[in-house]
């Protein structure tokens, strides 16, 4: 006889493929002033959950249940002709990378070889900020504004709705961790 192995994994009665809600790497209420708790509360675990709880859904039982989020991203990319789980996985993984690169404390200038890039590449700390908060203010419509390294050399882009670097023409998968000041 042969066994089963369950692997699914029961949320709140609902089914939960393989996508998890990874919770922010501090406490709700650890960025505040800046960040409130209410605003974690609602980002966090109602807009990010509910893309994770809406991926599962689409992939369950489909060729990408049990594949890692990336792959999921590039499969579904499908070269810019975009499928229905797209926008889900790379939501996730834009809210994961977003909730990482914050710290209680945290921002103000890096240091060390951070800080030697940014000098060369974009001339000083102020002008890197100044062209990262210019690249998020001009996104027209919904988006986000990323901090890559790509080709050995840092550049701020934006994209809109959902894309990210992952899925980017020509950028590799490098990040710097850069807190937005909202
Ligand atoms: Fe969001």
């Amino acid at each position: 006889m042969m066994q089963r192995l369950c692997t699914r994994k029961y949320v709140h009665g609902t089914v939960s493929a393989s996508i998890d809600l990874k919770p922010p790497p501090y406490a709700l209420d650890a960025l505040e002033p800046h960040m409130s708790k209410e605003t974690l509360e609602y980002h966090w675990g109602k807009h990010h959950r509910g893309y994770v709880n809406n991926l599962n859904k689409q992939i369950e039982g489909t060729e990408l249940d049990g594949k890692s989020l990336g792959d999921i991203i590039l499969a579904s990319y499908n070269k810019g002709d975009v499928l229905p789980t797209f926008n889900n996985a790379a939501q996730v993984w834009n809210h994961e990378f977003f909730w990482e690169s914050m710290k209680p404390g945290g921002g103000g200038k890096p240091s060390g070889e951070l800080l030697e890039l940014i000098n060369r590449d974009f001339g000083s700390f102020e002008s890197l900020i100044k062209e990262f908060t210019l690249a998020a203010t001009t996104q027209f419509g919904s988006g986000w504004a990323w901090l890559v390294y790509n080709d050995r050399k840092l550049e701020v882009v934006k994209s809109s709705n959902a894309i990210n670097p992952l899925v980017l023409e020509s950028h590799h998968a490098y990040y710097l961790d850069f807190k937005a000041r909202t």
